[in-house]
């Protein structure tokens, strides 16, 4: 009988130890009855590599930091949902609010996409700044780069393919922009997004456990929608050290749901009708 179809198999301990394993390699914290969730998304693992229980799974994922088993069981672990413009604010600001601050500019505007998922949301972010440059010709001389980091290498390979399917397409994405941005590759089943929005996304692995100066210091982080699934005490070290990756005033979008509330003090809040965006004081 598959783990899947047998909750009752993972015992208490096996699934106390996997839960502390997870929360330690991704922050990702399990509440107390998941164990249908963990059975089920790690059943085609277990049975991949012929792992009979969890507790040999994470004696064998503990036995090195990285290896294919280790990144499969986080890939499996992880939430990806995204969808094109998310949440429709965090782009209008952009565009109205926080690109004409950078008008003149000769150094890049840097924008890091941290948990980016399989791309939607560093891409609307391009799409973004091309639509603002169409208006404002010449507005941002230095140009805009955008990083989107992940844990998941399966999501980082998707997102840089940037080909997506039509059900995918058309979660967020309107038809305008995706006659606009998009050119229909292999046989018409896929859309990829087209190179001037490409060129300025680059993308790498990230886990937000770890140090974030290899990347520098940017204007604008996003880092929405991943917070959730972390303990507070671990959201507030993260926030934290998002503040100490961007440059002085830089801006921080947090997910439509998520707050800053009891997390940092070192940003002030800018209410923009709809929506909120963080500024580092
Ligand atoms: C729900 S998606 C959010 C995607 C996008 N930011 C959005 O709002 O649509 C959450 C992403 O966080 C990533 N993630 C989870 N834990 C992470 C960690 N410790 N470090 C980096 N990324 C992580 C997952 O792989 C997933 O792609």
């Amino acid at each position: 009988m598959s783990l899947a179809s047998q909750q009752s198999a993972i015992s208490a301990p096996d699934y106390e130890a996997f839960r502390r394993y997870l929360q330690d390699a991704c922050g990702i914290l399990l509440g107390d009855n998941k164990q249908y969730l963990v059975a089920s998304r790690l059943a085609q693992i277990l049975r991949e590599n012929q792992i009979d229980s969890l507790a040999e799974l994470i004696s064998r994922i503990r036995q090195m930091r990285y290896n294919d088993l280790r990144q499969a069981v986080i890939d499996a672990m992880t939430t990806n949902e995204t969808l094109w413009f998310r949440d429709t604010y965090p782009f209008e600001v952009l565009m109205s609010q926080i690109y004409p601050g950078f008008k003149g500019q000769n150094q890049p505007v840097r924008i890091w996409c941290a948990a980016c998922s399989s791309g939607q949301e560093p891409y609307s972010i391009s799409m973004t700044t091309e639509e603002y440059l169409m208006r404002a010709p010449g507005a941002l001389p230095g140009g805009v780069q955008i990083v989107g980091t992940d844990i998941s290498a399966q999501m980082l390979k998707l997102a840089e393919q940037g080909k997506y399917e039509h059900l995918s397409l058309a979660r967020g994405l309107s038809p305008e922009r995706k006659q606009r941005f998009f050119e229909s590759v292999d046989n018409g089943e896929r859309w990829q997004i087209k190179a001037n929005i490409r060129r300025r996304c680059s993308f790498r692995p990230l886990n937000l456990m770890d140090a974030y100066t290899p990347l520098g210091r940017h204007e604008i982080v996003f880092c929405r929608n991943v917070l959730i699934y972390f303990s507070a005490d671990l959201k507030a070290k993260i926030i934290d050290k998002i503040a100490n990756s961007l440059q002085p005033r830089g801006y921080l979008f947090l997910g439509a749901s998520e707050s800053m509330a009891g997390l940092s003090e070192r940003f002030e809040m800018i209410r923009c009708n709809p929506g909120i965006v963080y500024r580092l004081k």
